[in-house]
């Protein structure tokens, strides 16, 4: 038999999936197999990593996924893997499995798993940014970000139908966790009243200045997108307000959760995950370690680890300032 002298090279999806995490993983094992690697898909993120559900894959394994959402390979947040002994076994699967290199597609948490790796045990890992949330620092966009935009969209114009008919107010809760990306571009592409969003905590209060500026004047009814926030308890709390101090006005809310996650990547994300994919493999090749691949400006760039999970990616401002004159 053949000896198999090819460099292995390992790859998983972790945290919340997103859509255009498919294209992603045919991306990364098609460019290595045609540059001469072997592929290794990890199962269920670390957690598989750390109980050894490793398979071999080829470029038949990726047929047909390009249009798919979800992740096949699966996913999950690991609790164990932020400990040092899940570590250690997630490093002993690299060894025995003879895996060289590990490309994550993640957001922040799963980025800041592989560079924990990568400091405590000789590893070299490459970060792809996959997240809805688009809160990678270093990248224009992360992988699923324009399909959630996009779903979020088309559920928000089917909205306006039922809060015109009615006359009625609004509050469309958004994912995101900590950032506003996808409630402040989804306000603006849908031709939203106001979005409330956390990049914007520093005046007193958005909800006041939404109803003063705009539903009182002119709007018989109002679509208000917020940004899910624990903290502030999302898009009831403000419905809650309304209720209270605004009695005159009749108050609806929508929770969108995660169909926002599914569904088939638009043709932005496979790009964008294609491209990311490709530029896995050439970092490797190129020597890179420990680095996420984003695109900036239409380029490829390499972002170290530490600032693409450290630095705060900017929502730009701007960006309130277009939402507010367009909704008068
Ligand atoms: O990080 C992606 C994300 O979709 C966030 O926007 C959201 O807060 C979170 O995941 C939900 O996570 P889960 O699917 O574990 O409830």
């Amino acid at each position: 038999m053949e000896e198999d002298n090819r460099k292995y090279i390992g790859i998983l999806t972790s945290g919340g999936d997103a859509s255009g995490m498919n294209a992603a993983i045919r991306a990364v094992t098609r460019s290595a197999i045609y540059n001469g690697f072997g592929v290794k898909g990890i199962y269920r993120g670390y957690e598989g990593l750390i109980a050894g559900e490793v398979k071999e894959l080829t470029t038949q394994d990726v047929s047909g996924i390009i249009c798919r959402g979800g992740t096949i390979l699966k996913t999950a947040r690991s609790q164990e893997f932020t400990t040092p002994e899940g570590r250690r076994k997630a490093y002993e699967t690299l060894q025995r499995e003879h895996i060289s290199a590990l490309v994550v597609i993640g957001g922040d948490g799963s980025l800041a798993g592989a560079r924990q790796l990568a400091d405590e045990y000789d590893v070299v890992c490459i970060g792809l940014p996959g997240t809805i949330d688009n809160d990678l620092y270093g990248t224009d966009s992360t992988i699923g970000y324009d399909t959630a935009l996009n779903t979020i969209v088309e559920c928000v114009d089917k909205i306006r139908d039922t809060a015109t008919s009615h006359d009625r107010i609004f509050f469309v809760e958004v994912m995101g966790r900590d950032a506003g990306f996808l409630a402040q571009n989804s306000a603006i592409a849908s031709g939203a009243e106001a979005a409330i969003i956390p990049e914007d905590r520093t005046d007193a209060d958005q909800l006041e200045q939404f109803i003063s500026r705009g539903f009182r004047k002119s709007k018989n009814s109002s679509i208000v997108i917020v940004s899910e926030s624990p903290k502030d308890g999302g898009a009831m709390h403000y419905a809650e307000r309304v209720r209270r101090e605004y009695p005159q006005y009749e108050v609806r809310v929508s929770i969108l959760g995660h169909l926002q996650r599914g569904g088939s990547p638009s043709a932005y994300d496979r790009i964008l995950a294609s491209r990311l994919g490709v530029g896995a493999i050439e970092a490797l090749m190129d020597g890179q370690r420990n680095v996420m691949i984003g695109i900036h400006n239409d380029e490829v760039v390499y972002v170290p680890f530490a600032q693409a999970i450290k630095d705060d990616k900017p929502l730009d401002k701007s960006l309130i300032r277009v939402l507010n004159e367009l909704s008068i």
